[in-house]
């Protein structure tokens, strides 16, 4: 008796102050376990005399009772000590300021397309696209661009290996290839759901895109963003052209009166030919338009050729129509103040946090473009 009842004040003692669930496990097997101290007692019971056992076997019963018992309890303060423990340490503090998120930007140039195309939009336009991979056809011999004219040279851009056709294909240099698969007849069936088909006329289109030629410089980059127009209609002439041009250019930069001149250039495609400047002024290292004694040349345009009118299928005797072509990008550094041009392009996101737009900054005319 005396042996059972020091048995468990020493145990009941060691459980009292297990530091952790480890040495509390530990006990419990050196205790209750297989091979147990109070395991070994009660498997004395079955060699003893019945009246022993009747005597012992209560006694060694209770004790086992009484230590799983202290064992269970012991196992739940040291649980209770440890969630306790880490409330306190692990405590979120709720007064401090969440760490900024990064805001995503819309880049200047799909901006300022966004901004053409509300413009041009409310004029009547529809939005054309085109492939950036295109064949000879479309971005040359169509446009009036004779085989091996000097023309050519100045739309220096990167060329495919030839395909099975020995037909070499090329990245677009301008997105006037588009004008082209709008009005051909014929092409009903483009081959891709996105890509303009042909539509009779009257035809108003706008085409945003990209661009591509071998050129790299502050003002110049090897792939760039161009938007075409190209209005077909009995009856169109070069006044339409002008009033068009010239209100796209007052409400763009959103300045009234904004002085415009169109000096005669040379395309294959258009005759007459034209490019239009903006009056700007210069002085100060800043561009400023609407004011001053300086030009700047935004956009190509004229009469479409009736040789590109013919090689479309279209009777250039019942259909005319004008066409031009604005560098996207320029417009935007124009407006937006951005000097160098291959920035735009240079990945750079501290550029684009400075420079981009807000998502939802939509433009529309009637709530203002910028
Ligand atoms: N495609 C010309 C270029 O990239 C720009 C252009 C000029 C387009 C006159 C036109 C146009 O539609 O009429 O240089």
């Amino acid at each position: 008796m005396t042996d059972l009842t020091t048995l468990e004040a020493e145990l009941t003692a060691q459980v009292a102050v297990a530091p952790d669930a480890a040495s509390l496990e530990g006990l419990r097997v050196a205790a209750l376990g297989k091979s147990g101290s109070i395991s070994a007692l009660l498997k004395s019971l079955g060699s003893m005399s019945p009246d022993e056992r009747r005597e012992q076997g209560p006694a060694i019963n209770g004790l086992r009772d009484r230590i799983a018992a202290a064992i269970a309890e012991r196992k739940a303060a040291l649980e209770t000590a440890e969630l306790d423990q880490r409330l306190a340490t692990e405590r979120l503090d709720l007064t401090l300021p969440a760490p900024p998120r990064r805001k995503g930007s819309v880049h200047p140039t799909m901006q300022v397309m966004d901004e053409m195309v509300a413009i041009f939009a409310e004029m009547g336009f529809a939005v054309a696209e085109g492939p950036d991979i295109e064949d000879d056809f479309h971005n040359f011999t169509a446009l009036n661009f004779p085989p091996k004219h000097p023309a050519r040279e100045m739309h220096d851009t990167f060329f495919f290996n030839p395909g099975p056709d020995g037909e070499r294909k090329l990245l677009r240099t301008h997105t006037s290839p588009v004008q082209v698969r709008t009005m051909r007849r014929g092409n009903t069936a483009p081959p891709a759901p996105w890509i303009a088909a042909g539509q009779e006329p009257p035809i108003r289109i706008v085409v945003p895109g990209r661009t591509y030629r071998c050129d790299s410089d502050a003002t110049h980059t090897p792939m760039f963003h161009q938007m075409e127009g190209l209005v077909i209609d009995r009856n169109i002439h070069m006044g339409h052209l002008k009033w068009t041009l010239d209100t796209f250019v007052s409400r763009f930069f959103e300045a009234e009166g904004v002085v415009t001149r169109f000096r005669p250039h040379h395309f294959p495609f258009t005759e007459p030919s034209a490019e239009m400047d903006v009056q700007c002024d210069r002085s100060g290292g800043e561009i400023k338009i609407g004011t001053g004694t300086d030009w700047l040349e935004v956009v190509g345009c004229g009469m479409v050729h009736p040789n590109v009118l013919r090689n479309c299928g279209l009777d250039p005797d019942e259909w005319q129509g004008f066409a031009f072509g604005f560098g996207v990008d320029r417009l935007g550094m124009l407006k937006y103040g951005m000097p160098d041009l291959r920035e735009m392009f240079a990945f750079d996101t501290r550029w684009l946090a400075h420079y981009g737009f807000s998502a939802f900054s939509v433009p529309n005319p009637a709530s203002g473009l910028s």
